[in-house]
């Protein structure tokens, strides 16, 4: 889309050289609906995919705890995503940046789902939901306080392999 614009922001240049007002105008007119069509774009929010985090971080419990490695494995790549996407998706956010604090851990816990490791896993797990914490808490957001689930909140689901 950058690309596009930069393209046609040449173009007006160009148009401009020969003074052809009126094809400046029709490029201008349409330079704002790009932008207009780019501001209403839908972007997912830093709350909502939280919360799809949230989610998946309670079926990697289960999965894990069932040793349903490759069900595990997939959960651990959902999360990775959603973190990939807030980086993507909300780039000017303070918040944002501090995602990095939050990687090594969710590649050590990706290694024992990897070695298929479940004492390794339940360690590992706890020590990325104190890191979903001390996140939320130098964010001023400590009381969103995440837990290691007492019980499956998806019913719909099969988790044992
Ligand atoms: C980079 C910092 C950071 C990390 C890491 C992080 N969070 Fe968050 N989280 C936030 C912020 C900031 C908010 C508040 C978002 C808002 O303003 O809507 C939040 C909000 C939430 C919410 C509330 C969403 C809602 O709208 O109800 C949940 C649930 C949540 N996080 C879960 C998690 C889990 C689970 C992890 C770990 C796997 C995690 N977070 C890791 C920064 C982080």
């Amino acid at each position: 889309m950058r690309k596009t614009i930069f393209t046609i922001c040449m173009a007006t240049f160009l148009f401009s050289c020969n003074q052809n007002n009126k094809r400046i105008t029709t490029l201008e007119n349409q330079i704002k609906a790009i932008e207009k069509e780019l501001n209403d774009t839908y972007k997912p929010g830093f709350g909502i995919t939280m919360s799809n985090i949230q989610l998946h971080h309670s079926k990697l419990w289960f999965a894990g705890l069932n040793q349903n490695w490759e069900l595990a494995e997939f959960e651990i790549h959902e999360i990775k995503e959603r973190f990939d996407d807030i980086e993507k998706y909300q780039e000017d956010k303070k918040e944002t940046e501090m995602i990095t604090m939050i990687k090594p851990f969710l590649d050590s816990l990706d290694k024992t789902i990897e070695e298929k490791d479940i004492n390794k896993f339940k360690i590992n797990y706890g020590s990325l939901t104190n890191t979903c914490n001390r996140c939320h808490k130098v964010n001023n957001h400590e009381f969103i306080e995440i837990k290691i689930p007492d019980f499956k909140s998806i019913s719909n689901q099969i988790f044992k392999k």
